[in-house]
């Protein structure tokens, strides 16, 4: 079988518990068993509002978080996608595969657009095409995400399939791989998914000192504690305690819940206790790595020219079945 994995993720920010919950967690892991490709994804993140002068700064934080969460370059191939130009160009052969009328059907094209109407690129459109591309040079088996990119990775398969149909067999479906985390929701406002765009005292950002994470999560919505049916603010908050406690402490918050004798105070001072020992590491790494970026520039060089061997030989495959080699 296929041995390989791929994921990206965008420099836009700070990496928070939601991006570690539902994918980096899981690279750390698969990193163990598979050969795996990790893009940080700077060509999509030109699709929304940014500063030039602040990119180069996200892209090196970025790959710093992830080396500083445990992502090993000696087991992983970790780089940047605009330095490996076959993303884009694949990107243009799937773009002429692509039914407009497909990405019109995008809930995160959508929802992007309805929050940056002053910037509703085509890049923004095409975006899910690139992905497509970031993937299927690859030809990884499994792509390793949050739930909120299934429909993309579906249509990397419908671009896979349309490939295949027209000019043979060339690439295999790939399969999301999910945690069992794979929608870790915003602390004020359950009803949406964790993220930067809803605003800082939405997250819990993996850099977020102890003192910091207590007054977040002190103010996270729960509920009244008197019903039985749980609330979504207080559900992610259990979520939160199965993932960075140990079962006793779950369990213990659990029969308080059911009795209704659950104190909500100590159930958050406990979480955040948990959340900030379980990054203490992380956060002395990320310093580390922030004090010697040459170090950091030479992983992204070997990243490089280890992605760009394998992108070059699809991108060959590709060419020759289209037609275009001379
Ligand atoms: P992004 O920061 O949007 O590039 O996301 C990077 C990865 O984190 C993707 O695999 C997302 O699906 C995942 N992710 C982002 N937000 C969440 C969340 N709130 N819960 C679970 N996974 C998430
Ligand atoms: N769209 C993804 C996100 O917002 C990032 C991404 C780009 C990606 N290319 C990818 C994820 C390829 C998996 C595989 O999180």
């Amino acid at each position: 079988m296929n041995q390989r994995v791929l994921s990206g993720i965008q420099p836009t920010g700070k990496l928070h518990i939601g991006n570690y919950l539902g994918a980096v967690a899981n690279w750390i892991k698969l990193q163990d068993q598979y050969e795996t490709y990790f893009a940080v994804v700077d060509m999509h993140s030109l699709t929304a509002d940014y500063k030039p002068a602040e990119k180069r700064e996200q892209i090196m934080a970025t790959v710093i978080e992830l080396l500083a969460s445990g992502i090993d370059p000696k087991k992983s191939t970790i780089f940047i996608q605009s330095q490996v130009p076959q993303h884009a160009e694949l990107a243009w052969y799937f773009a002429t595969l692509t039914p407009v009328s497909f990405l019109e059907r995008m809930t995160q094209y959508k929802d992007k657009a309805a929050r940056q109407k002053e910037n509703i690129n085509a890049g923004l459109f095409t975006y899910p095409v690139l992905q497509a591309a970031d993937i299927l040079l690859y030809k990884p088996f499994g792509v390793p995400v949050g739930e909120d990119q299934l429909q993309h990775l579906e249509l990397a398969n419908d671009i896979a399939r349309k490939f295949n149909a027209r000019f043979g067999s060339t690439f295999e479906q790939i399969k999301p791989l999910l945690t069992k985390t794979p929608r870790v929701m915003s602390l004020l406002e359950p009803s949406k998914k964790m993220s930067k765009s809803l605003g800082e005292g939405h997250v819990i950002n993996m850099n977020d000192e102890a003192a910091v994470i207590e007054k977040k999560i002190s103010k996270a919505v729960t509920d009244t504690g008197s019903t039985k049916q749980m609330s979504a603010g207080t559900k992610n908050l259990f979520t939160l305690l199965e993932n960075f406690g140990e079962p006793e402490e779950f369990n213990f918050f659990k029969e308080a819940f059911a009795s209704g004798n659950i104190k909500y105070s100590d159930l958050k001072k406990n979480l955040a206790k948990l959340i900030a020992h379980h990054f203490a590491d992380y956060r002395r790494r990320r310093k580390e790595l922030e004090k010697n970026p040459e170090q950091v520039m030479r992983i992204l060089a070997e990243g490089k020219e280890k992605a760009q061997a394998v992108a070059a030989r699809t991108l060959t495959e590709v060419k020759t079945k289209m037609g275009l080699v001379l």
